[in-house]
């Protein structure tokens, strides 16, 4: 276990380099890469097409989008656009308090027959300042809920138990919903936090259901879940069944940072522009952990909190204001 205090001074960088730009004291803090005291990669990110967009990212962000709703309307799906973008879906369990346990639902996708989980997530600077925390530790996994991890993986407490407090919830439900339904597919998602809970319920999903099922975990704005082994873990558990998709200058995909033994899987998405109507974006693929061309490249100085609401493409954001039903 390890307390983090150098977390701190990443919450300094961001406070200066919002405020402040330019290069600070006479001083260019402009190459400064915190990130960098760990593995990275830095194979080159090759351009993702609007096609795939579409047929791989779009619908993970609607249903993610749509986590923000209040649960009475998901379970109606009466939640005016953002649930009108996703007709035919039948809500089988949706809960959460708005507190130990964040909003979440388990659908199933008619149209494109998939059990869908949703994690809901929260505004990021709340989630800016719980990475923060001095009194986060990094814990073991629950092997009764991942039982392929070994003493190795070590995970952030706060994500973990989190994740738990409905993990047997969201199990019961998609097995249930699979035997029901006849569907062979699982789709897991979620934004912020619930991109992080999302992470941790495909891993989950794929260790425990069979292997004839399909399990795609596409998460957005994700932070840092767990450690090296953690993400190597990741990365032989669900290979490029798993999509972490980062918005330009988000500072969330940074934290916690990689110096306190934090590492992100492999298979980053990095938007590196939207126009101006919110609905194109360029997208390009990561290939290998903390792959440099890509969010773990971005400058400290360079960070903007509205990149993580969005738009991610298709005009999709994500928070508590883009579903105020
Ligand atoms: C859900 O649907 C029921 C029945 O149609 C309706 O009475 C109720 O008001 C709806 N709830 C919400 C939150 O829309
Ligand atoms: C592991 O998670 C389960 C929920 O699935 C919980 O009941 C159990 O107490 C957890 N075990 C530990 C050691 O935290
Ligand atoms: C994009 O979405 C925002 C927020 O949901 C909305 O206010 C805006 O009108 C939308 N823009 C376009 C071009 O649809």
């Amino acid at each position: 276990m390890r307390a983090v205090s150098a977390i701190l001074l990443l919450a300094a960088i961001i406070k200066v380099a919002t405020a402040a730009p330019t290069p600070l004291f006479g001083i260019d803090f402009g190459d400064i890469n915190i990130n960098t005291d760990g593995e990275t990669s830095d194979a080159d990110a090759t351009a993702l097409s609007q096609e795939d967009i579409t047929n791989t990212l779009v619908r993970p962000a609607l249903f993610a989008r749509v986590a923000y709703c209040s649960s009475p309307a998901v379970l109606n799906m009466t939640c005016g656009e953002q649930c009108d973008a996703l007709p035919n879906v039948k809500i089988l369990v949706a809960g959460g308090d708005d507190g130990l346990v964040p909003n979440f639902f388990v659908a199933h996708d008619v149209d494109t027959d998939t059990i869908v989980v949703v994690h809901q997530g929260t505004e990021p600077a709340n989630l800016l300042s719980d990475l923060n925390d001095l009194n986060f530790f990094q814990v073991d996994a629950n092997t009764t809920i991942l039982p392929k991890a070994n003493e190795d993986v070590k995970m952030h407490d706060g994500f973990a138990y989190t994740q738990e407090r409905t993990a047997d919830v969201v199990l019961s439900t998609v097995q249930s919903a699979l035997e029901s339904t006849g569907a062979k597919k699982v789709l897991v998602t979620g934004h912020s936090l619930g991109a992080a809970i999302a992470s941790i319920d495909g891993m989950m999903l794929r260790m425990k259901l069979d292997p004839s099922i399909a399990v795609t975990t596409t998460v957005f704005g994700l932070p840092r879940v767990g450690n090296k082994a953690w993400a190597d873990l990741v990365d032989s558990t669900l290979g490029t069944s798993f999509t972490h998709v980062t918005n330009q200058h988000d500072p969330v995909p940074q934290v916690p940072p990689q110096f306190v033994d934090f590492q992100h899987p492999s298979n980053e998405i990095h938007i590196t522009g939207v126009d101006s109507s919110g609905n194109t974006a360029t997208a390009q693929r990561c290939p290998g952990q903390e792959n440099q061309n890509c969010s773990p490249g971005n400058s400290l100085l360079d960070l903007s909190i509205d990149n993580h609401r969005g738009p991610y493409f298709q005009n999709i954001s994500m928070g508590n204001k883009f579903c105020p039903v």
